[in-house]
Parts: structure tokens; C-alpha cells; sequence
């Protein structure tokens, strides 16, 4: 299965190359889909100027396939932000962050005029949150947010990597809670936000997915929202 997986994740990976619009610079997220995009990237490289990325992995990555990756503050604007997500709802509302990455993919996809999400048919829900969601917060903030959390029900730890807490491209940390039920993705967005502490909240509903990519063993199906 691990190799199928591998497989749906290459099969959008390529599709994915269509919205990539020669001349001009393209945004790109991060994770193990978008690496699959990002090989297949390389085969544009003389088409493109350049790339904005949402990390430090895909900036080496892409830099290490020969494309040049420009500072965000470079660019007024991007025709399109390709990235992968953790979930994505039937309205191209999307949790993300999985791979810690969701501040700086969160500004990218602010840049650009159109979101393309990759994912294979195991990312869909009804309902986001049965993904634990990520949230990026300032280290002093973490147990007052975590009990901001508790009180909407939701249980939130504290993201470790080799028995300490996590620290992301910014410097921060993750909390990620589990037992939500987002079911006002843009309301909810909107209201975590404004907790003092919170850097970034996963979910994606003002910066939506205007196309999802979506591959299963049937092929890729293309949503549009
Ligand atoms: C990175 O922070 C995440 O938002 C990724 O986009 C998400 O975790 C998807 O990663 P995979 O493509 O590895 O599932």
C-alpha cells in the first residue's frame, strides 16, 4: 500500500505541473506530495524564473534541482501556490501543518491568485478536524492557548521531535489538537487568530483551495471551488 500511496502522491505531483504558467514564478509548499511536484518541476526550470518556497526542506530541494528560489518580500503577487494537505472539505476548506510548516505556506498561498492542492482521496472529510490541527504559537503562550482549546473541547500537545519540543523555520511552537469539529472553518480561522500567542492556526478557509488535485487509484479528478 505504502507504494501506492508513493504512486497517487507522483500521479498529482505531475498534474499538478498544467497551472505552472511559463514566465512566470511559482509558490510551492511543502511535504512529501509537493516533493513529488517538485521533481517533476525540474523538468519546467527553463520556463520559470524562479520559485517562492514555504520552507527550508523545499528550498533545498529546489535549489538542489537547479531552480532559484526568491525571497517572499520579492514578489508582489503569484498566479498560483501549489502545496499538499492534511485534510481538504467539499468547499476547499483545508487543515494543514502536518509537516510544521503552515506559517510560511499560509503567507505564500496569501500571495498567490490561485491555491492548487495536491492530495490523494485519504486527505477528503466532511468535516475538518479529525486531522489533529496543527497550531503555531509563541513557546509562553503554549498552556494558556492549550486551555483555550480544552475549552471548545479540543486536547492539545505540545509537537516533540526527539524528546523536545519542536522549534519551526520561525522559531516557534506546535500544539496539535485532536477531538475538534471545525465545522465553521472560516469563523473558527478567524476566532483562533485572535488569541494573543497564536502565530498561525492550520486551518485554511480564508486562504482556500481554489483547485484540489485529488488522486486515487481511478485517476486524478479535479475540484474546483
Ligand atoms: C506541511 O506543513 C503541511 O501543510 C503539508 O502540506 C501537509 O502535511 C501535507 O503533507 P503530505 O503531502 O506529506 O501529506
Amino acid at each position: 500500500a505504502a507504494s501506492t500511496q508513493d504512486e497517487l502522491k507522483a500521479q498529482v505531483g505531475r498534474a499538478a505541473l498544467a497551472y505552472v504558467v511559463p514566465g512566470q514564478i511559482v509558490g510551492v509548499g511543502t511535504g512529501s506530495t509537493v516533493n513529488k511536484f517538485i521533481e517533476a518541476l525540474a523538468s519546467m526550470r527553463d520556463q520559470i524564473p524562479g520559485a517562492v518556497s514555504s520552507s527550508l526542506a523545499s528550498t533545498e530541494r529546489l535549489q538542489a534541482l537547479g531552480i532559484p528560489v526568491l525571497d517572499a518580500n520579492e514578489v508582489e503577487s503569484l498566479a498560483v501556490y501549489i502545496d499538499g494537505a492534511d485534510e481538504i472539505d467539499g468547499k476547499g476548506h483545508m487543515v494543514k501543518g502536518g509537516g510544521a510548516a503552515l506559517t510560511r505556506e499560509k503567507i505564500v498561498a496569501a500571495l498567490a491568485r490561485q491555491f492548487v492542492c495536491i492530495a490523494d482521496a485519504s486527505k477528503q472529510v466532511e468535516v475538518l478536524g479529525r486531522f489533529p490541527l496543527p497550531v503555531e504559537v509563541i513557546p509562553m503562550a503554549a498552556q494558556r492557548i492549550a486551555r483555550s482549546f480544552a475549552a471548545l473541547g479540543g486536547e492539545a500537545t505540545l509537537r516533540l521531535k526527539d524528546g523536545q519540543p519542536l522549534v519551526t523555520d520561525n522559531g516557534q511552537h506546535i500544539l496539535d489538537v485532536r477531538g475538534l469539529r471545525i465545522t465553521d472553518p472560516l469563523g473558527f480561522e478567524s476566532e483562533v487568530n485572535q488569541w494573543p500567542g497564536v502565530v498561525t492556526v492550520g486551518v485554511f478557509a480564508h486562504q482556500r483551495a481554489n483547485v484540489c488535485l485529488l488522486a486515487s487509484p481511478a485517476g486524478v479528478q479535479t475540484l474546483l471551488f
